[in-house]
């Protein structure tokens, strides 16, 4: 039958006015005649699953421009509302924050996460409430954070003379492995008093990747995830794929952990964030309660530093990197700035960051373009609420999208150049990044605000801007610069960026 036949065909026409109307009928009914938030219909069993594309960050900004900020749509059988403004995450990261601070239990994390053991997939409760006071005060708070300036000095240190040989030996400087294996150094000293790598080798080369799988499998979009009944079908391989990165991190982790246990003599009157956790256990062994924390929940809590904090920021400052290079002006005032301040006859420290408000806008910046983590970490709300006068039915996923968010047209001159003046200056200079203004949420915001903000920023600020200040950076000749973004849990360059660097302080400021 020709198409237009069939279009016109008084059956076809009838049974397709059928379906919908079934269709919109159930919604109303499921929804208990209250308005749900608008979105796409989508398709039978999968929802708006194919509507959503491969990057889906991209594909829900483009479905949200058309339905609205806050938007809901079922992804396979599960509901999943969509926020996509500075005033929509506000909504649900503030006003309904208590509800929507659970994790949804996705098949794909069940492996990686120890079964949801961890702070980032951990259910709200006094466990997970117990994990994040505990990183606060001992590891990741502002005063924690000031007892190991030493270590970040260090690594910086150690690093700043690994790029000077690589420029000495004519070789290219590949800006995320070298920054993953500074962070990878500190984190692995601060929680369990080791460096994990010497050089850039094998060893390290194979942590990265470790680190890339994790974060790309774990953001894809798994149909299990949204369709339950289809998980031990494993259609995408996903969980397969995510249960053999567990077992290697958990290799790893378990090792670091028995030399952890055999050196604990050395560490006497010296505790390591590990071994304070493990005395917390031990004041709390008799509680009999189920919700202290366990043996599992101590390497769940290794594996979140290892992944959510060292490429989350390593990321930012690579995007960071390539806009620089990508804007030679940018990186001309930012160079500027740090010779006034910090001079050529050393190399900058932590503490000189204070006093450069134009790289702390480069960085706000990169992290407004490019957030390391576009949809953040998706949030779950197992009661129903009110929103915007929509009603939100119980047990929705809630995905805030912070990409689109960060190029928000009402919010954002040009949102899509990379301007670090726009928080010198104007409407949006005193936007900070750190959870308070919803304009801009690379940490996210609200109870499960990420609980290493203070150290990412420090990450991207001191370690980006040591090595600008250090070097000049560009890429070999002939190479294109190539801006696209892969999507994963995290959102790396799809080309990692490798450039050509040389010196440019006195040589004694790379003693
Ligand atoms: C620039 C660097 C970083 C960025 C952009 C970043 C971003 C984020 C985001 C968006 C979330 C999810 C928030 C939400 O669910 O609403 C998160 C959670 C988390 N981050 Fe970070 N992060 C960074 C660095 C770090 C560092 C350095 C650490 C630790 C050393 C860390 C540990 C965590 C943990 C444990 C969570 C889970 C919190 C929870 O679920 O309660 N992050 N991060």
């Amino acid at each position: 039958m020709q198409l237009a036949a069939v279009c016109t065909d008084p059956w076809v026409l009838s049974g397709t006015a059928l379906v919908v109307l079934v269709h919109l009928v159930l919604r109303h009914f499921r929804s208990g005649g209250r308005r749900l938030p608008p979105g796409p219909r989508g398709f039978p069993i999968l929802g708006a699953l194919p509507l959503v594309g491969p990057t889906p960050h991209t594909g829900l900004a483009a479905l949200a421009r058309k339905h609205g900020p806050v938007m809901y749509l079922k992804m396979g059988t599960c509901g999943v509302v969509v926020a996509s403004s500075p005033a929509a995450a506000r909504q649900f990261l503030k006003v309904q924050d208590a509800r929507f601070a659970d994790r949804p239990a996705v098949a794909s994390a069940v492996d990686i996460t120890y079964g949801f053991q961890t702070i980032a997939f951990g259910m709200q409760g006094p466990r997970w409430k117990q994990m994040r006071k505990l990183s606060t005060v001992h590891l990741l708070g502002a005063q924690a954070m000031s007892e190991w300036a030493s270590v970040r000095r260090d690594e910086a240190g150690r690093l700043l003379r690994d790029v000077a040989g690589a420029s000495a030996a004519g070789e290219l400087v590949s800006v995320p492995d070298v920054l993953v294996r500074a962070f990878a150094n500190i984190i692995g000293q601060i929680t369990l008093s080791k460096r994990l790598f010497d050089t850039q080798g094998d060893e390290a080369n194979r942590y990265k990747e470790m680190i890339t799988l994790v974060q790309s499998g774990s953001g894809l979009f798994n149909i299990s995830d949204f369709v339950p009944a289809l998980s031990r079908f494993d259609l995408q391989g996903v969980q397969a794929k995510l249960r053999k990165i567990h077992l290697r991190f958990d290799d790893m982790i378990t090792s670091l952990l028995d030399e952890h246990s055999a050196t604990a003599k050395q560490r006497q009157g010296r505790p390591d964030f590990i071994d304070k956790l493990k005395a917390s256990m031990a004041d709390n062994k008799d509680s009999n309660d189920a919700d202290t924390i366990s043996e599992v929940n101590v390497k769940g809590f290794v594996f979140d530093m290892f992944t959510a904090g060292t490429d989350t920021a390593s990321i930012i400052a690579e995007w960071a990197m390539a806009e620089m290079i990508k804007n030679p002006s940018i990186t001309a005032r930012a160079q500027e700035e740090m010779d006034r301040v910090v001079g050529r006859g050393r190399r900058l420290e932590e503490s000189d960051v204070a006093s450069l408000p134009y790289l702390q806008a480069v960085c706000k910046e990169a992290m407004r373009l490019h957030p390391s983590t576009p949809l953040s970490i998706p949030h779950f709300s197992a009661e129903e609420c009110e929103v915007d006068g929509y009603h939100i039915p119980r047990n929705t996923q809630l995905l805030v999208n912070i990409w689109a968010i960060g190029r928000d047209e009402a919010t954002w001159e040009d949102p899509l150049e990379f301007r670090p003046e726009r928080f010198l200056s104007g409407p949006t200079a005193n936007v900070d990044a750190l959870g308070n203004h919803f304009e801009l949420i690379p940490f996210g915001a609200g109870r499960r605000i990420c609980v290493g903000k203070l150290a990412g920023m420090v990450f991207v600020q001191y370690f980006l801007g040591m090595l600008v200040h250090a070097f000049e950076w560009r890429l070999p000749e002939g190479e294109k610069l190539d801006m696209e973004e892969q999507f994963g849990l995290t959102m790396p360059k799809a080309v990692p960026l490798r450039a050509i660097v040389t010196p440019r302080l006195a040589p004694a400021a790379y003693a």
